[in-house]
């Protein structure tokens, strides 16, 4: 990004907050109900130009990736620069993890400070890193600490506080809607569910049934998650489970018009290569060196799954290393296939590991 476009986009963040004030819990709830399909946070793919990009596509709610509280309690840059957001993407969260209340609620004062709409709390991260030192899944093992944790955090900041949340810790503690009932006493807006164990990983399926139950139970609004691939599957998850909204995440990675479509609206003519270019566009403008390379070559990887001559595609996307070809590889590529149909496999084992 330029110096001169950093500026104004700085500028423009705290002319908001001086303007609009902060986001309330009823302002956000209402965005939910305008738009239930939420873009799930990702480490690695939901960054800034990514988010912005989602918005555009029809995801309602946009959240960023984890970021560590304790990170940023060391003022690392790379932290602070997970949490850059730009005007486009509001409504906005920032996602933080950590396992100490105090800590967590002064990162969360510093996204406050920073101007984001909310504040998402990563309680679903399986990563042994991560839950060995009692934070993501671990977290809500034990109930009475998890209310404390809250507490502080909610103390911390007047922003919405969200949280995301497996549904237990294995198959015999699937407590997720204990620990619904104490995210609703410390004053969380909702709780998205991803429905599995942590146990679990990424392997079996996210158990609707179960969202669905603790939906029918919980005393606040819960956003549903876990294998929406299609539109049509996003709506029928929302209606049958009754949950307040649902999240997309790599169900958007083979699709980036899946928000699109479960939102009813027309999906754009532009090609998908198009889209990347757009996207390519976005990325260019954020960052420098390898860094918009990398990440179009993976999404052009994920859109031409399913589509012909796919493999060969990819081998070409990681054999270019000049960005003007490599967009020009890739445009010509969906423009080729552009009117083949997607042989894309009932199951397949796409992206297995996550943080959530
Ligand atoms: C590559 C990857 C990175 C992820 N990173 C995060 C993260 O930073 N925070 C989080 O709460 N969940 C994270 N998740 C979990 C997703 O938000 C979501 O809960 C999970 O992928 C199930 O939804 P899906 O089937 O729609 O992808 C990640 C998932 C993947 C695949």
């Amino acid at each position: 990004m330029s110096k001169k476009s950093f500026l104004i986009q700085h500028l423009r963040l705290h002319l908001n907050n001086a303007t609009h004030g902060v986001m309330t819990s009823q302002e956000l709830l209402g965005h939910l109900k305008k738009n239930p399909f939420v873009l799930a946070p990702m480490a690695g793919i939901t960054d800034s130009p990514f988010r912005r990009f989602m918005r555009e596509m029809g995801a309602g709610i946009v959240i960023s990736e984890l970021v560590s509280a304790q990170g940023l309690k060391y003022n690392s840059q790379k932290t602070k620069d997970l949490m850059r957001f730009d005007e486009r993407e509001r409504p906005v969260g920032i996602q933080l993890f950590g396992e100490c209340g105090d800590i967590i609620g002064e990162a969360a004062k510093y996204v406050q400070d920073q101007g984001a709409d909310f504040v998402d709390l990563n309680f679903g991260c399986p990563v042994n890193k991560v839950v060995k030192k009692g934070a993501g899944a671990a977290a809500t093992r034990d109930l009475i600490s998890f209310r404390n944790l809250l507490r502080k955090v909610r103390a911390a900041i007047e922003l919405p506080l969200t949280i995301k949340i497996r549904t237990g810790w294995d198959e015999e503690s699937r407590n997720a809607l204990d620990v619904v009932r104490v995210a609703h006493d410390e004053g969380v807006t909702w709780v998205a569910i991803h429905g599995r164990t942590r146990t679990q990983g990424y392997s079996g399926l996210s158990d609707w049934d179960f969202i669905r139950y603790v939906k029918s139970e919980a005393p606040l609004p819960v956003i549903g998650n876990g294998d929406i691939l299609t539109a049509a599957m996003a709506r029928s998850r929302l209606s049958e489970s009754g949950c307040d909204g649902v999240m997309i995440g790599r169900g958007c990675l083979k699709d980036p018009r899946i928000f699109q479509a479960a939102n009813g609206l027309d999906t754009s003519d532009e090609s998908v290569g198009d889209l990347i270019g757009r996207l390519g566009g976005y990325l260019l403008d954020g960052a420098t060196g390898n860094y918009p390379k990398i990440q179009l070559r993976k999404f052009a990887m994920w859109y031409s799954y399913g589509l012909p001559e796919a493999s060969v595609f990819r081998r070409e996307l990681f054999s270019e290393n000049d960005i003007d070809r490599l967009k020009s590889l890739i445009e010509s590529y969906f423009l080729r296939v552009q009117n083949c149909i997607k042989v894309v496999p009932g199951r397949d084992d796409f992206l297995m590991g996550g943080h959530g």
